[in-house]
Parts: C-alpha cells; structure tokens; sequence
C-alpha cells in the first residue's frame, strides 16, 4: 500500500541564504496545489522540538519570493543531535498530523535529516539553501548566486578606493571551507589571485606574482580569501605581505555576515521555485532521504549521505583563467 501523504512540514535550518522564502513559497504552493496541507516550523529543529508550528496557506507566502532571509527563521539545535531531542521532535509531528518534512539548509541540516528519517522512518525531502555552494549533486545552491553579485558589487567597491591609494587588498568571503564564492567573485571581479582552501599551494603562487611584480602594469591589487584554516584568512595573509613585502601597502576587508542577506536574483529565485514543486513531486513519487539538485539544467534526486559527504569539486581550471587575466 502507498505511503500516504496528507500533510507536511516545512522548516529553514542552519545559516539563511537568499531565496530561502522563494523555496519556502513554491513547497507550501505546490503541496497544496496537490491536495496535501503544510505546516510551517519555526526556527528550524528546534521549533520541531518546542513545538512551533503553524498551519500555512497560500497567503501566508504571498510577497515573499523577493525578500532575503527567511520568514520561517532559522537556528543551528544542539538538542537535535541527541537521541531524546529527536523523540520530542517526532513525538510533534505526530502531534500536528505531520506526516512527511521539507527542510531547507546545508550539510549539518541534511546529517539531522539523514539520523531522524532512519530512527523514526519519517519521509524528508531535502532542498539545498547555503550560500557556500558546497553540496555534491547541484550546480548550484539556494542563495549561492545572490552571495557571489553581493561580493562582487561589494569588490568594484573596494576596487576604486584601491586604484586610487594603489593598495593591494585582502577580501576575506565566506564559503565555510570551500572555495566557490572566492574563486569565482574573483573571476568576476577581475582580482588578481583567489586563495582557497582547495589549493595548499595558493599562498606560494601568490609569492610568485608579487616576486614577477604583478603590479608593474597596475595601480591595484585584488586577492580573494576564503574563510578557511587552510587559508589562514586574509588577515594572517596580510600580515605575511606586511612583513615580506614591506613596500606594499596592504589592507583587509572581511565582508562578513552582508554576504548573506539581500534580495534573492533571478536565479536563485527560480531554482527555488523549481527545486521546492520537485521536493513535493519526490514526496509523491516515495523518495525518501534525498536533496533536491539541478545538474545541467535537469533536475536530479541526491541521497543525503552523498550529498553531505562526497566532496564538491571547484573548477581549478578557473584558477588558470584568473591567473592568465591578471597579467
Ligand atoms: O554556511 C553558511 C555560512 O555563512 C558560512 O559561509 C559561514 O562560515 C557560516 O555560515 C557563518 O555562520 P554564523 O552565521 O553562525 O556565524
């Protein structure tokens, strides 16, 4: 007998990422569009856990699919990691008549997926939202293409005040160990190096350019970082350049937490519109403990274990573009 599915919850986990809300509106559209009703969690397990929960229709995600951040908020839940948080949790949707879960986060979002659907056998589609793009299975994560303009309107910024004081600049971005958001700001900002984590030996390239004089034919450098011990951050990369190369002068600029809000683009906007109706389509189709990803245009259906294990490659073929542009 088929798995009935008359009612689902919807919950964001983890950091927020633009176009969080437009997944959160084409989930609760199209659930109900094929007769199944939704319940919204707040504060992602956690709200599971305590109980928050709501009943959505169609209007409570009218004039969302514009706004950054998520109407549903968001939290990392240290309870959900233990045996007893997860009870309560299951012990709620049975409560509020849930009988299957959407939830929309990264990698630590789909490990407490992965635990609770095996413990409980509770079906749970999953939708990739972090701006870090470090999910295997997708070309692209929620949020990940509205961070990267961020940063590089953020980077032509930067550039003016550079070329005006003849600086080299260090811009340390997000991506929680993973190289995308770096690498390609830089390739869009036209930089002159992209440290990343998925490199080790960036830190001797970049020695080498500054040795060949890469400023000979210009008045600004740009290099960008990406947050990782493995880089050592822009601050400690600076630091090195101060006391090596004492005629540059140097400056940092960390961007920070701006890189994660805003309006969602176009983009993001629409592989969460399509990434959310195929999220309920799976529901109905009885996949369980998947990610919802995009490859090539095509939508595809990624295990949650390879989803948060198999490591993402970066493109190192860009590194070779950036560095041939930066002459
Ligand atoms: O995973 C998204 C992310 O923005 C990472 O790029 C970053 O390392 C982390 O979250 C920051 O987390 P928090 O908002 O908890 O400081």
């Amino acid at each position: 007998m088929k798995y009935e599915i008359k009612c689902i919850g919807v919950l964001t986990s983890g950091g927020d990422s633009p176009g969080m809300n437009a997944a959160i509106r084409s989930v609760t559209r199209a659930a109900i569009f094929n007769g199944i009703r939704v319940k919204a969690i707040y504060r992602g397990y956690k709200g599971l856990i305590t109980g928050e929960i709501t009943e959505f229709q169609t209007q409570n995600v009218s004039n969302i699919i514009q706004q950054g951040g998520t109407i549903l908020k968001s939290a990392r839940c240290a309870e959900f990691r233990t045996p007893e948080g997860r009870k309560m949790a299951f012990d709620n949707m049975e409560k509020h008549g849930i009988d299957a879960l959407v939830v929309i986060g990264g990698d630590g979002t789909f490990t407490g997926a992965r635990i609770f659907a095996q413990e409980f056998n509770v079906p749970i589609i999953g939708l990739p939202g972090t701006i870090d793009n470090d999910l295997y299975g997708t070309d692209s994560t929620i949020g990940y293409d509205t961070a990267l303009n961020t940063i590089v309107e953020a980077v032509d910024k930067i550039r003016d005040t550079a070329s005006s004081h003849e600086r080299l600049f260090f811009i340390e971005v997000m991506g929680r160990d993973a190289g995308f958001l770096a690498l390609n700001s830089g390739l869009a900002s036209g930089a002159e190096a992209a440290i990343i984590p998925e490199k080790k030996t960036q830190l001797a390239q970049l020695e080498e350019l500054v040795k060949n004089g890469f400023r000979k034919s210009k008045n600004s450098s740009i290099v960008l970082v990406a947050e990782s011990e493995l880089t050592g951050g822009a601050n400690a990369l600076a630091e090195h350049m101060r006391t090596e190369y004492p005629e540059y002068d140097v400056r940092v600029t960390i961007l920070g937490h701006l890189q994660r809000g805003g309006s969602p683009t176009a983009y993001d906007r629409i592989i969460a519109s399509r990434m959310g109706v195929a999220a309920i389509e799976a529901l109905l189709e009885e996949q369980r403990s998947v990610m919802i990803g995009i490859v090539n245009d095509v939508i595809v259906n990624v295990p949650f274990t390879k989803a948060i294990k198999d490591d993402k490659p970066v493109n190192e073929k860009l590194l070779n573009v950036l560095h041939m542009l930066s002459i």
